[in-house]
């Protein structure tokens, strides 16, 4: 019921709930005044003459525990906010960091949707937890004992009945209790997986348009839906079930200590003031606890979206020894490197390489050899990988993110440009850049004389750079990317996808920027690594080949048959288009 490593997070909350308690706890005996009072004047009434004095008095003593209990309620309701205000700040708070301390390979890990939904909803139903469930536990206990003491000397059979009647609500909560958590994780594990789909095709859904495939996609989301109602019916069936047990409990019990009562005076074992007492202050015994019911069900739903926020904190981090990377030293050795994303399926096969500074290396081969993954690897994206990648002498996972973005710049076939102008994206390679680094930098791209016919460098960029052409969007990128000025550059793939001519052009800057940069290019087309100072040819995850180009034409089997074969086909386009 109390779930002790929710708690310990937020040990400092502790003493506000403990305050609720006793603040509610003060409130109840007010409430047992005012009754006390009332009773008491209703008995003078009916058996004695009432004096001015008595009403008097009475009704003061009515009207000062009436504004007590009133602050005692304002001062709980306090309390329960300054108990449950920090929930969501320390809880988000510790998910972003775990996420940063995952760094860029936290997408291998969970997946965006599921850490939005826990961030958001998750932590929304731990506020109740923390704000009212906890605190309710204890009153829930706390008042129906202090209810029987108080009642015992007025008549003890009735306040037995009723404190006997009480725990049969906490035994049902227990009761349900297994039977909701099971149902619960089944909740939010659909729950997320529908978040899941709905971001994918969100996401993906001009592909499918395009396909034609957005029906079955639809219905397949649909089916999905479905099972998130069904489930979620189930949820609200069960917790309206285990409501009205404990409403027939609460309201069975109270009636069954009132009978008792009723007997009990017309055989005159209690008084009028004392039997209305009973009876007014019945359904107390129960109220704290029925409430408990209520609260029981929402920190239910809390407590199994923390198995999963906890199941997200306790993912393992590479033990990052936060190392730079000195700006020097930037040659690159990859030695007996293995790698695979999943068991039994090995990607890279003892992979040994060497990038020395300011060289030009390429990496080529077929689709799906493995270049990517290592271009991962380089960017701490893929961790565990087996053997040493050194950068600087360094071993790559040691390397502190920030050391590890300073040092290298990636330039995929998709870069991301933001919505809003160009220089808002140019700045996100360099914040300092001057308006004249950014113009130079546009001019190496070709992109100067066109964005000057529109508005210079302020012009509007649409999300994911809709309002740009492939070729631009890549040129811009490539801006960007000059900009951010790290010793190490690698272009993976950078000019697929694009036209012929911002292919040429982006491969000239690449060219010029070799002249003084590390850089590894990854591409398929070998017609683009013609002139590199050394060329790995990789297939099925294995180095099959390396050298230049002309000594790979000469020795090589692997690489003249793949360059051969491209040339002929390039060629063999270039007659047809003639
Ligand atoms: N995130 C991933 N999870 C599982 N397998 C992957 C993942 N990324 C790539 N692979 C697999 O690794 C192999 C190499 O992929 P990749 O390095 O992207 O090849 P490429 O040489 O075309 O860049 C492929 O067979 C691919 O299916
Ligand atoms: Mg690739």
């Amino acid at each position: 019921m109390i779930k002790m490593r929710l708690v310990k997070l937020l040990n400092h909350t502790k003493k506000y709930i403990g305050y609720q308690v006793l603040w509610q706890w003060f409130s109840l005996l007010c409430q047992v005044v005012m009754i006390y009072s009332m009773t008491h004047l209703i008995e003078e009434a009916f058996y004695r003459n009432l004096t001015r004095g008595m009403v008097l008095r009475g009704g003061f003593i009515l009207l000062i525990a009436v504004v007590a209990r009133f602050v005692c309620d304002r001062m709980a309701a306090y309390a329960s906010y300054k108990a449950s205000v920090d929930v969501k700040r320390i809880f988000r708070e510790k998910i972003y960091q775990k996420l940063l301390n995952l760094g860029a390979a936290y997408r291998e890990r969970v997946s965006t949707s599921e850490v939005v939904q826990m961030s958001a909803e998750g932590v929304e139903q731990l506020e109740i937890y923390f704000g009212k469930y906890l605190s309710q536990l204890f009153y829930s206990l706390l008042a129906p004992v202090t209810l029987f003491i108080i009642l015992f000397p007025v008549n003890w059979k009735a306040s037995l009945v009723l404190l006997v009647c009480v725990p049969l609500i906490p035994i049902s909560i227990v009761a349900v209790q297994k039977f909701a958590k099971k149902l619960l994780n089944k909740y939010w594990g659909i729950y997320t997986e529908l978040g899941d789909s709905f971001l994918e095709n969100l996401q993906g859904l001009t592909t499918l348009k395009i396909y034609e495939a957005d029906e079955q996609k639809a219905e397949e989301m649909d089916a999905e839906s479905q099972r998130f109602r069904r489930i979620t019916m189930k949820v609200l069936t069960m917790q309206l079930n285990s409501t009205s047990v404990m409403d027939i409990i609460a309201y069975g019990g109270a009636a069954l200590g009132m009978i008792v009562t009723l007997r009990e005076f017309f055989y005159g074992n209690v008084t009028l003031s004392g039997a209305l007492m009973i009876l007014f202050l019945a359904s107390e015994f129960f109220i704290p606890l029925r409430l408990l019911g209520s609260f029981f069900h929402i920190a239910m739903n809390g407590m199994a979206a923390s198995d999963k926020i906890f199941a997200l904190l306790d993912l393992p981090e590479q033990e990052n020894k936060g190392r730079t990377i000195c700006p020097e030293h930037t040659e690159i050795n990859f030695s007996k490197v293995c790698f695979s994303y999943e068991e039994n399926r090995e990607i890279l096969k003892d992979i040994s390489m060497e990038f020395k500074p300011g060289s030009f290396t390429s990496l080529v081969g077929t689709s799906g050899s493995g270049k990517s993954t290592i271009a991962g690897i380089l960017m701490g994206r893929n961790a565990g990988y087996r053997g040493k990648v050194c950068i600087g002498g360094v071993e790559v996972a040691d390397i502190s993110e920030k050391s590890r973005m300073e040092h290298m710049t990636l330039i995929s076939h998709n870069s991301y440009l933001f919505k809003g102008t160009v220089e808002d994206n140019l700045k996100m390679g360099n914040p300092e850049a001057t308006e004249e680094e950014m113009r130079r930098a546009l001019s190496k791209v070709n992109l100067l004389d066109f964005l000057d016919s529109n508005q210079g460098i302020r012009t509007p960029v649409l999300e994911r750079g809709s309002n740009f052409s492939g070729g631009q969007c890549q040129r811009l990128a490539l801006a960007r990317a000059l900009l951010h000025d790290t010793p190490v550059y690698i272009f993976d793939e950078a000019t697929s996808n694009i036209d012929m001519e911002s292919e040429e052009l982006i491969m000239g800057v690449i060219h010029q920027l070799a002249k003084k940069k590390t850089v590894i290019l990854i591409s398929h087309r070998l017609a683009n690594v013609v002139d590199s100072d050394c060329i790995y040819m990789l297939r099925n995850g294995e180095i099959v080949e390396s050298g230049t180009h002309e000594a790979l034409m000469d020795n090589g089997h692997f690489y003249k048959e793949l360059y051969r074969y491209q040339s002929h086909l390039e060629t063999y386009g270039r007659v047809v288009a003639e």
